[in-house]
């Protein structure tokens, strides 16, 4: 068996430079079984030398290293004696800190690259077998590296770039101008791979199980024999850690589930089903019933950030009154993910612009002074996923779109009341029935219908209707910061236009959103 007590031990340091691209490089270290984490280049040397990471990468940025007062290698990561990958503005100011030169470009490479291998190199030549000395990559860089620093070689060239990698194998530092991070570069995951197994001698104990069995026993040293209880919303990250702490400490576990009227059809049932006590994944789950509150507290409401104001502040009610029911409660779980962890920790300088993420129960564990528990904080969304699944949760639980926290508030613009949540619901039902059934649930980031504020006329029969007007958002999306409108099938939407005026009384007419994010956002309101 393996000794999982370890698995944050060996790891690396992404030394992040404020590229687009970081996350995606901390995503396939992660691919690859190695713990690592992201850091901005403005983290202190004292922290970087406890860290004590098995190798370190150096992301790309958005600066130029021939400017004088652009981001620098802290010197603590030469000084640490393992290996180092610098990547794009990485792997420049490796070359300018350590005695090469970089020349300033007004011309970027932008795109696909071909590059040639002439040196054998420790890092490509491995993952190069049966290429015929070529790798396929992608480029994105204005100033490149014109003479390599002392001790280093040039591994490889494109036509455009004679230095499109280096290394110097005795200090074992590498710098690539590609990106391997990046889909586009076929064999980048096994470059990176290459990195962190082989060149930083990590074994690859970041596995789903691994992971899984070292949370259990990091919970059950913290907590001790005291009880926690989580607020389940039925979306994937408060799910998995509601099967994560039901696996270390199941009878030290309450969750409660709050029906705030504003949630999707079926999803009640849907959440008790999963954790129903006749599942494997049985847990202590109390739901309340608080439509009627919640919607009484929104009634007059018509400003977006009223209405959420307002149904975080009802949560927080409700969510107190149960809590205080339950005798010695001494932490609250949370189901916080390693993109918001970043996020809040990004470094003040020139960091890629990031849109704050949405908490929805702020100020609730001061409040009731609860200490938190937050078991995903070092995981991916993809991470996440997987661990669901290794749980035993259902596969369309773990791949559901993501769903906001003030629920359908957000949608129904204008006043909410149960008569038009009832509507929104079922049209919404209605909508993702068919983006299943027609298998495009999955290809899309996120999709829900809207219900708009305004009334349009329509003709059933011999009568003319003055009814709702319902909107179908459907986006393709990763990461939710940026968000293209998803190409859907005409006859995808006619069929759901056609279902929901049909068979919807109170709608007269179906409109498809065509905005893309930036600078529209994903939710209307
Ligand atoms: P926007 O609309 O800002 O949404 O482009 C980005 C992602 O965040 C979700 N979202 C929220 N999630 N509470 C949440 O928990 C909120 O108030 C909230 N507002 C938006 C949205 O559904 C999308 O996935």
């Amino acid at each position: 068996m393996t000794d999982t007590s370890n698995i944050h031990d060996q790891r690396l340091l992404i030394v992040d430079f404020g590229a687009q691209y970081t996350q995606l490089i901390a995503r396939s270290v992660r691919e690859a079984g190695v713990y690592c984490e992201i850091h901005p280049f403005d983290v202190t040397p004292a922290f970087i030398s406890e860290f004590a990471p098995n190798g370190v990468i150096l992301s790309g940025g958005p600066e130029t290293v021939t400017a004088g007062d652009t981001p620098r290698i802290p010197d603590v990561v030469f000084e640490l004696g393992v290996p180092v990958l610098g990547i794009c503005y990485g792997m420049q100011a490796m070359a300018e800190q350590l005695g090469g030169t970089v020349a300033a470009s007004s011309v970027r490479e932008f795109g696909h690259a071909v590059i040639q291998l002439n040196s054998e190199s420790e890092l490509l030549s491995a993952v190069n077998n049966g290429s015929g000395g070529e790798l396929q990559v992608w480029m994105s860089h204005g100033d490149k590296v014109v003479d390599v620093p002392p001790g280093f070689s040039v591994t490889s060239s494109t036509p455009s770039a004679a230095i499109a990698s280096m290394e110097c194998s005795e200090k074992r530092y590498y710098g690539v101008q590609f990106h391997p991070e990046v889909t586009h570069t076929q064999q980048g995951g096994e470059i990176l791979r290459r990195f962190a197994r082989d060149i930083c001698g990590c074994e690859g104990l970041w596995t789903p199980a691994n992971i899984v069995e070292d949370a259990i026993i990091h919970v059950r040293e913290l907590v001790g024999e005291t009880h926690v209880i989580l607020g389940l919303s039925g979306g994937v990250d408060s799910s998995v850690v509601a099967a994560l702490l039901s696996r270390a400490i199941p009878d030290q576990l309450t969750c409660v589930f709050v029906d705030n009227g504003l949630l999707r059809k079926n999803e009640r049932a849907d959440v008790e089903r999963t954790f129903a006590p006749s599942n494997a994944l049985h847990l202590n789950l109390i739901t309340v019933s608080a439509e009627d509150e919640f919607l009484s507290n929104l009634t007059g409401l018509e400003d977006p950030e009223a209405k959420r104001k307002s149904i975080g502040r009802t949560f927080i009610d409700v969510f107190e009154r149960e809590a205080k029911k339950l005798p010695g409660v001494e932490w609250l779980a949370q189901g916080t993910i390693y993109p918001d962890v970043i996020e809040s920790a990004a470094s003040k300088y020139g960091k890629a612009q990031v849109i704050k993420s949405h908490h929805n129960v702020g100020g609730l564990p001061e409040r009731m002074h609860l200490k938190l528990i937050e078991p995903l904080r070092d995981l991916f969304k993809d991470e996440v996923r997987e661990i669901g699944l290794h749980l035993g949760l259902p596969r369309e639980l773990v791949f559901r779109h993501p769903f906001p926290g003030p629920g359908l508030g957000v949608r129904i613009l204008g006043e909410v009341n149960k008569e038009r949540a009832d509507l929104l619901r079922e049209a919404d039902a209605i909508y993702l029935e068919e983006l299943r059934s027609a298998n495009y649930y999955d290809k899309v980031g996120q999709a829900f219908a809207v219900l708009l504020p305004v009334k349009s006329v329509g003709v059933v029969g011999d009568a003319r209707r003055y009814a709702d007007v319902i909107a179908l958002r459907a986006v393709e999306t990763t990461d939710y910061m940026t968000a293209r409108w998803a190409r859907l099938p005409y006859e995808l939407l006619e069929r759901v236009s056609n279902r929901i005026i049909n068979e919807i009384p109170g709608v007269s007419r179906v409109v498809y959103d065509v905005s893309n994010k930036p600078p529209a956002t994903i939710e209307w309101e």
